[in-house]
């Protein structure tokens, strides 16, 4: 966030443990994975999610990468398969992420997913990013550690050139060996190769015994996360209300009377952290929603993307913001 002392910090110990204290606190560390650096959160904590959104200026909600010290702790969060197990005894610690159906009650931010019912989780290989997460406990979600529409960081002086004041921490750790992200491989349906990156579809081949999906038809591109039709209610969305009409409920922001209430205090963080839940919470009333004008600035943008995308017409696919 804006105005931040950001921390620099070494891959020591008991910088470790402070780097820990400040996830632990809802705050955001930048570490080192083999790929690139990544911008770590909670993922456990709507608000530590909705503010690596803010840090990045991101204009839209892409879901996030969960990341994780271990096999066991992935298998806590996603419903696990053979093919899972054989690409990661094949690949983790490393550079490949597998997306994979959530399991219920799994307590992980809906801003990480951003409504999606999968999950990508990822365990890296890199000693600082392994150490992190060990001392965490915990899932940390973590974009790649730069400005949104800026090149990805390798090293930790790339991460500071485009977020010193706007993060916690940096985790210093020197540069990423691989230097291109992990590869994203889907596992909802036949497996499905997202993003090419950091492990080869050949090495996936090899290990699954069939050639994943490329992604490479006359299809238009599409960001990996709208592959899946993102979280949409059931009830129709009617944006910019300033009041209810007929049968609706009211999702408000700022000092207003309605149902629900993204932020008394007109805070966009605080807002962006309640939004999925919210719109779940509607949904459940059966009645047609209402939300009330958010304004276009910082995460603003990125809460009436996904408003947007909530509302449009459900059988005419809404083209991808990544
Ligand atoms: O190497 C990496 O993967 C780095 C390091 C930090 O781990 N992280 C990274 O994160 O590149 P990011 O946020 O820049 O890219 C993650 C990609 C996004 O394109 C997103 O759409 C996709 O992963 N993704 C995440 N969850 C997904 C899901 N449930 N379904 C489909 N795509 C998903
Ligand atoms: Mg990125």
């Amino acid at each position: 966030m804006m105005g931040r002392k950001t921390e620099h910090l070494s891959a020591a110990p008991a910088d470790i443990t402070r780097a820990v204290r400040i996830l632990g606190s809802g705050g955001l560390v930048a570490f080192p994975t083999e790929t690139v650096y990544g911008l770590g959160g909670d993922a456990r904590d709507d608000r530590a999610v909705a503010a690596i959104y803010e840090a990045k200026g991101r204009p839209s909600f892409n879901p996030l990468i969960a990341h994780l010290p271990s096999v066991e702790a992935a298998r806590r969060y996603v419903a696990w398969s053979d093919q899972a197990e054989a690409l990661a005894r094949a690949f983790w610690p490393g550079p490949l992420t597998l997306v994979l159906p959530s399991r219920d009650w799994h307590g992980i931010s809906p801003l990480v997913t951003a409504g999606l019912e999968t999950l990508a989780v990822r365990v890296p290989a890199h000693p600082a990013a392994r150490a992190l997460l060990s001392a965490f406990d915990g899932p940390v979600a973590a974009p790649s550690a730069n400005p949104s529409g800026r090149i990805s960081p390798t090293t930790a002086a790339h991460v500071s050139a485009g977020l010193d004041g706007r993060i916690d921490a940096v985790l210093d750790d020197g540069p990423c060996t691989v230097g291109l992200e992990s590869t994203i491989l889907g596992l909802f349906g036949h497996p499905t190769l997202l993003r090419p990156g950091g492990v080869s579809a050949k090495e996936i081949t090899r290990v699954l015994g069939t050639a994943p999906l490329a992604h490479n038809s006359a299809e238009p591109i599409i960001a990996p996360g709208q592959l899946q039709s993102h979280y949409a209610p059931a009830s129709s969305v009617r944006l910019n209300a300033s009041e209810r009409q007929g049968d609706e409920v009211l999702l408000g922001f700022g000092d207003m009377a309605c149902d629900l209430n993204l932020s008394h205090s007109g805070d966009l963080v605080e807002a962006a952290a309640q939004l999925f839940a919210a719109l779940h919470a509607l949904d459940r009333t059966g009645r047609p929603i209402a939300v009330a004008p958010i304004p276009q600035e910082g995460l603003g943008a990125a809460i009436n993307d996904r408003l947007g995308r909530a509302a449009a017409p459900r059988d005419s696919g809404v083209p991808g913001a990544g």
